[in-house]
């Protein structure tokens, strides 16, 4: 279990000694409270499916153990590697401000050696929702490693809803009987990833997983779907989902009787157990897929009467145009700004808006989604994918590079001045027509710069995307060819602020995004293959300042790798 200490001196001194020396970076995260965890990293047995398969468990639990943390928490997470190869977590959503660094990708950092740790420091600064954590390397993710994470607000800020009586991570996601290594093994010979064998719901196959209510009372259920490639439908039989939460953002609060959750992507709903005592089916089927794949789980009353019955409810299947009014009225939620707006003038600093509004921009947060519609962007990029072969190899490619990773991490190449390792400006802002092609694609965009990025979609998938250390504005999204004239369609009113977002076939997908986190950032592919064959980049939000205000340096106890290694973490 996670112990919360409340940041007193001794937690602090001693953590001080550990971790961070006399920096100032301690300094800065001194004032909120610290939450420490020790997780080991090991191979067990699992069976989600009925065979035995070699997992990857966190302190012996598949899928991990969930993060519990509430706004502004430091969370010191001391991650030991007991498997045979390198390892890495990294924390899908946690938008780690001025510190990416602990990002956990390998192109920020180094991955943790066999029989080694490393303690990652994250700060959920400004944060509030449902994320989760998943290995970073290789093909890991297949073989679990992942959980949950939840930031509950500070005490005294307002919730738009009441408390619920019950409180459940839902992980969702496609899965293979075969391991992480044979996978891993059919992409490195250049083929593409065969169909999944089924579906789990927090690492249990059919009507293993339960979710025990009480009559009457309400849930919050925080689904995410961890899978590798599945846009998954998520429906419970005779109960309503009342969606809350998207990413970090409290939503336009509508009711919906299934909802599409693509991969990567974390949403919450309240479900009232409002049915008579039963027990009923939850169930999670693929999307968009002739061939529908389909699991369930069971929804358990405390008094219940029977067992699940009755036909396993049906959902949307190969309807794209279901989806697309779905996500169009997926919004944020715009009274939570009249409800806070009192809070705002008489609680400025409990609210955390300690920056200048009018000089911060329109970052979302949970207070509010403020005036993005009203700020011209300064820059469009425009993001195609592609698929194809490089030297008989399956790749994928956006703007038509194919990313490989080099020995040493972006970040610490550019924090310690490393030249030949990458070039900002190595991918396109534009899509260029040309063959794919591999290289180590790092597009270069100003701090303080607010974005406009276009994901264009020319192939016959849904594609499903990621930029770890932001929340950005979905505005628009269509299908056929985005244009100028596209922009008319945007919403410029209440978009929804997120992390990860679905783009449909022969299709684009328009955010805006305010770049006011400095650092190297991972933009990406969820389709876990995609990623891994090169369907991925990073951006660097770049400064010249070298202010702490801006970016923290080096943590003292990174790892180093490549020509990185031997650095000193701080100048003499
Ligand atoms: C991790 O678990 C393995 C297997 O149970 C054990 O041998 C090892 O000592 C553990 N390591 C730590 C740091 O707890
Ligand atoms: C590894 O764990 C030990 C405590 O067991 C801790 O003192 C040390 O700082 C950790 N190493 C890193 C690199 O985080
Ligand atoms: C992974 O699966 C392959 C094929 O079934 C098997 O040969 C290999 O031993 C497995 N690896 C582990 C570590 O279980
Ligand atoms: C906030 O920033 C604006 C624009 O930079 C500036 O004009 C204003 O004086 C600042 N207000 C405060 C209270 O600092
Ligand atoms: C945005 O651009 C338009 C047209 O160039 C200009 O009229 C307007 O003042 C700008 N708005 C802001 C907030 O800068």
């Amino acid at each position: 279990m996670p112990l919360k200490l409340g940041g007193g001196a001794a937690a602090f001194g001693a953590f001080l000694v550990l971790c961070v020396g006399f920096s100032l970076f301690a300094v800065t995260l001194a004032e909120d409270p610290y939450r420490f965890f020790n997780w080991n990293v090991t191979y067990g047995d699992i069976y989600p499916l009925g065979v035995r398969q070699r997992g990857i468990l966190i302190n012996g639990q598949f899928p991990g153990p969930d993060i519990h943390s509430v706004t502004n928490d430091n969370l010191i997470i001391n991650v030991f590697n007991s498997l045979d190869e390198p390892f890495l977590l990294s924390w899908n959503g946690i938008q780690q401000r001025r510190n990416s660094f602990e990002d956990g990708v390998l192109g920020t950092t180094c991955p943790i050696p066999p029989g080694r740790n490393f303690t990652y420091i994250l700060q959920v600064k400004d944060q509030i929702g449902s994320f989760y954590y998943f290995p970073s390397l290789n093909f890991h993710k297949a073989a679990g490693g992942f959980g949950g994470i939840r930031i509950l607000s500070r005490p005294r800020i307002p919730v738009p809803f009441p408390d619920p009586d019950g409180d459940y991570t839902v992980l969702i996601g496609d899965w293979y009987k075969s391991n992480h290594t044979t996978l891993k093994a059919h992409l490195d010979r250049g083929k593409k990833l065969p169909l999944p064998d089924g579906i789990l719901i927090n690492g249990r196959g059919p009507n293993g997983a339960y979710l025990n209510v009480e009559q009457g009372k309400t849930y919050r259920l925080r689904i995410s779907n961890v899978g590798l490639q599945h846009s998954l439908n998520f429906r419970i039989q005779n109960h309503k989902l009342k969606l809350v939460e998207v990413e970090g953002t409290h939503s336009l609060q509508t009711t919906y009787s299934s909802l599409d959750v693509h991969v990567g992507q974390s949403y919450s709903v309240l479900v009232t157990a409002d049915q008579p005592a039963h027990d009923y089916y939850i169930v999670v089927s693929t999307r968009f897929n002739y061939k529908i794949l389909t699991t369930t789980g069971v929804l358990h009353y405390s008094n219940s009467g029977g067992q699940v019955s009755g036909p396993i409810p049906g959902g949307p299947t190969i309807q794209i145009d279901w989806s697309l009014n779905q996500a169009r009225s997926i919004r944020y939620y715009k009274s939570y700004i009249l409800l806070i707006a009192h809070l705002v003038v008489n609680a400025y600093d409990e609210l955390n808006l300690r920056t200048n509004l009018t000089a911060s921009g329109p970052r979302p947060n949970p207070q509010g989604s403020y005036h993005y519609g009203l700020i011209n962007t300064t820059k469009t990029i425009i993001l195609a994918s592609s698929a194809g072969q490089v030297n008989r190899k399956q790749r994928y490619a956006i703007n038509s590079v194919s990313y490989v990773a080099p020995d040493t991490p972006l970040k610490l190449a550019d924090y310690f001045k490393i030249s030949g390792v990458f070039r900002a400006g190595s991918i396109s802002d534009r899509p260029y027509g040309g063959g794919i092609y591999l290289d180590t694609s790092v597009l270069q965009a100003d701090y303080r710069s607010f974005v406009e990025i276009v994901f264009q979609n020319n192939e016959n998938i849904v594609q499903s995307y990621h930029l770890d250390g932001y929340s950005f504005f979905v505005v628009g999204m269509d299908g056929g060819q985005w244009t100028t004239a596209s922009r008319n369609s945007y919403n410029l009113r209440d978009a929804i602020a997120r992390c990860t977002t679905q783009v449909y076939p022969y299709s684009w997908t328009a955010i805006y995004v305010a770049l006011d986190n400095v650092g190297m950032w991972n933009l990406r592919s969820e389709f876990w293959a995609r990623q891994y064959l090169g369907q991925q980049f990073y951006l660097r939000v770049y400064t010249d300042s070298t202010s702490i205000r801006d970016e923290f340096p080096v943590p003292k106890n990174a790892l180093l790798c490549g020509k990185a290694s031997g650095r000193h973490t701080r100048p003499l």
